[in-house]
């Protein structure tokens, strides 16, 4: 059995933020969302985030997690204090307990298999997981003997000057026998620099402990500043895209791109620069994306291009082609081969196969066949002031240009919509609709009013 834990309820106070630490995005998901996701693999029974500063917000934005129990800390006493909490909640738990700092966003799942199974192997009363940093401020130092037996763990600023020069650290990364660990959480005491409660006095209590060294250290980087941030924000991305690359897409310009660790891409697809992919966004094989181009929470099909465009909560469907500057969000749904863009917006829209919108197009709450021709600058006027209306537009419909279709509205299939026409009535099929004033002329009209 095992049981995590996880520390959220420091303040953070180098971020100089008035939200938790642990709540600031990165790459799309929180800090304690991802401390929470990198253990799933582990199949953990127990699941326990440790709240304190600001717990609303750390219960926030984990409240989709039902699996999920908080446990408070209502004085930020250390992180010795932190762990002291869980006791009561584990008081019947037998098994080890996995604990991780809450800042700590980039571990692999490998990396924590790999220490719970020394950990068991071993039989350790604890193992925890160090690195190797080329800059060690900052960080506990772990000293241990040849063996990896560890010896101690200072904090920096309870180093002296030889002990600083240790560049083996803590990564906040520990596995535990609670049996063991439980034994000796309420012995810790303060008599340090910080006057905390130090989990790591916890660990030199215990015996035998191992350190095991992570292969990778820019995994165990902690956050505590906007810097360190941006920095593992650099790292993550260079994880993404080294990995795309391996598995057969193009990035052009990799520095310019980025890709949330939530996207799925099909192989042979080339990225542009300046292209962004976020969130629950798939895309399918041999599409084009960018230069230019976000799509957020989007489902692309195949053979798809995208330029200079948004996408946002919404599908296209395979041979599409969009953009140049288009906006489709809202549940936007583009059937294939269609083509969409220059400079159209289609909201909570369904476009049928082989339809065109090319030019200067809002289209709101529409739903249209199959083979429809939108003519240049066709609005749908979806919005009375108050509520929103739907457009249905039959198969093969073409609309002329510049026309106004005001919803609620149903057009039949087959119908041509003269250029200019503002449309209020409902069509039915096979139709020819004229809705605007006849031209007037006048021959000679300037000249007889001059006289
Ligand atoms: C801690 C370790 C250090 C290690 C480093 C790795 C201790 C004493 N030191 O230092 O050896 O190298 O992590 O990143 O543990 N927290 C609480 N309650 C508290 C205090 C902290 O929940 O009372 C949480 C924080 O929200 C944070 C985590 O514990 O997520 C770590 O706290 P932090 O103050 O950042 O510890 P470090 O000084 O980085
Ligand atoms: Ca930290």
């Amino acid at each position: 059995m095992i049981a995590v834990a996880i520390l959220a309820a420091g303040r953070g106070t180098r971020m100089k933020s008035t939200l938790p630490k642990v709540v600031h995005p990165l790459g799309g998901r929180t800090l304690v969302e991802r401390a929470l996701d990198s253990v799933e693999s582990l199949n953990p029974s127990r699941r326990l985030v440790i709240v304190g500063y600001g717990a609303d917000r750390v219960k926030a934005a984990l409240q989709h997690r039902t699996d999920v129990e908080f446990i408070e800390q209502t004085e930020q006493l250390g992180t010795g204090h932190a762990a002291q909490q869980v006791i009561p909640a584990l008081q019947n738990f037998e098994g080890d307990l996995l604990i991780l700092n809450g800042d700590v966003p980039l571990l692999r799942p490998e990396t924590l298999a790999q220490l719970l199974e020394t950990h068991r192997q071993q039989q350790n009363a604890a193992t925890i997981l160090t690195a190797q940093l080329p800059v060690p401020k900052g960080y506990g130092r772990v000293f241990c003997d040849a063996q990896n037996y560890l010896q101690a763990i200072i904090e920096d600023r309870d180093c002296n000057e030889a002990q600083r020069q240790n560049h083996r650290i803590n990564a906040g990364v520990y596995c535990f026998r609670w049996s063991a660990l439980k034994g000796v959480l309420p012995n810790l005491s303060a008599e340090n620099d910080q006057k905390e409660y130090y989990l790591t006095d916890a660990v030199n209590f215990l015996s035998p402990v191992m350190a095991v060294d992570v292969r990778d250290h820019q995994e165990i980087s902690g956050i505590n500043d906007r810097k360190q941030l941006a920095e593992a924000y650099q790292m993550l991305q260079a994880r993404i895209k080294d990995d795309w690359m391996a598995r057969g897409v193009t990035l052009i310009d990799p520095a310019s791109i980025t890709i949330d660790d939530t996207v799925a891409i099909g192989s042979d697809v080339i990225i542009e620069p300046q292209t962004h992919l976020r969130g629950n966004t798939t895309i399918g094989s041999d599409c084009r994306i960018g230069p230019g181009s976000m799509v957020e929470n989007g489902i692309i099909g195949d053979r798809v291009s995208i330029l200079f465009s948004v996408i946002r909560d919404s599908t296209v469907a395979a041979d599409t082609t969009i953009g140049p500057y288009a906006h489709l969000r809202g549940q936007a749904a583009v059937g294939c081969d269609c083509r969409i863009g220059n400079f159209v917006e289609l909201k909570n829209t369904r476009l049928g196969d082989r339809s065109n919108v090319t030019h200067l197009s809002y289209l709101g709450d529409t739903t249209t066949g199959t083979q429809v021709n939108i003519g240049a600058g066709t609005i749908t006027a979806n919005y009375d002031g108050v509520n929103k209306h739907k457009t249905v537009i039959g198969d093969r419909t073409k609309t002329g240009s510049n026309s106004v279709l005001v919803a609620p509205l149903t057009i039949g299939a087959d119908v041509n919509i003269a250029a200019g026409s503002t449309v209020t009535e409902n069509v039915g099929d096979d139709a020819l609709v004229i809705a605007r004033a006849r031209q007037v002329v006048k021959p000679g009209w300037r000249l007889k009013s001059k006289e």
